[in-house]
């Protein structure tokens, strides 16, 4: 459990402030000593370690994450402004859709170093893939480890040579029709929660929490972040999902898999995609 306080800010008066007194409310009941406070000033932000950026609109039925891209833009863009001004020594988290895209606005204007800014995306990917695995094999959801890196959204690029189950190879024992049946449902399951329930949320909260924790305990462990590349991948100045340790420092390492043709032809087309993306904004 983070032994910290956590900010709600939000924009609308008297949402952020009712959603604290309701978990304070559950907090108490559980005998869990963190604080939850609610905000309309980013003012009350001065001094946060972690800031998780959710602002903006979520995608509706029918919509691709890249849609939101002109919406989300403007608004990614003043959130970070006001975080670089009030939580200057943060580690920023953007959630945000498109989130590569967006990764990359707040990289660019926050102007903070690469390794304090990584976006929630691979991790949540990754979680659906292990389900799929765990579906198809059967096998207990605690020996399924699963790597998905690329983009968060078309491109997503679900690694079968290096997911596993008690570290064997998924693609030493899964027929290939199993498993680009897992991988497809991977890239289009997200969009089967929203039709359904209108939007997914606890998926993306425990993939977020995970994330934090990972940096206030400095556990530096190895997940799937979108984060700005500088040569890592061939790629330079482009953000897309990587396998990367994560510490109190934020990425503390990339890991640059071995990627094969077709994989190479996916990162590829994920990179096209992100590059196009945010070459039509104005940053
Ligand atoms: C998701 O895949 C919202 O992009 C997020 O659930």
């Amino acid at each position: 459990m983070l032994d910290r306080e956590i900010l709600l800010l939000d924009v609308v008066d008297g949402l952020p402030q009712g959603e604290a007194m309701d978990i304070n409310h559950m907090l108490s009941e559980r005998g869990v000593d963190v604080t939850i406070r609610g905000s309309n000033d980013y003012s009350d932000m001065e001094g946060s370690d972690v800031v998780v950026v959710v602002a903006g609109s979520g995608r509706k039925p029918g919509m691709t994450r890249m849609d939101l891209l002109k919406i989300n833009a403007g608004i990614v863009k003043s959130v970070v402004s006001n975080i670089a001004k009030f939580a200057p020594d943060s580690i920023i988290i953007p959630v945000t859709n498109p989130l590569d895209p967006m990764v990359y606005i707040t990289h660019k204007v926050s102007g903070f170093e690469r390794n304090r800014v990584f976006g929630m995306g691979g991790m949540l990917d990754a979680s659906r893939f292990r389900q799929f695995i765990h579906e198809a094999t059967g096998h207990s959801r605690n020996s399924i480890r699963a790597m998905v890196i690329g983009e968060h959204g078309e491109h997503m690029l679900p690694l079968t040579r290096y997911s596993s189950v008690s570290g064997i190879p998924l693609c030493s024992f899964v027929p290939q029709p199993k498993l680009d049946a897992m991988v497809k449902n991977t890239r289009e399951v997200a969009l089967k929660v929203i039709q359904t329930k209108g939007a997914t949320v606890h998926a993306p909260g425990n993939a977020i929490a995970s994330m934090i924790e990972a940096v206030v305990k400095d556990q530096k462990q190895l997940i799937p972040v979108s984060t700005y590349l500088d040569g890592e991948y061939g790629y330079h100045d482009l953000v897309l999902g990587v396998p990367a340790v994560i510490g109190r420092r934020g990425v503390e390492s990339i890991m640059d898999l071995d990627l094969n043709d077709s994989e190479r032809r996916t990162m590829d087309a994920a990179a096209e995609s992100v590059r196009t993306a945010v070459a039509s904004l104005d940053i």
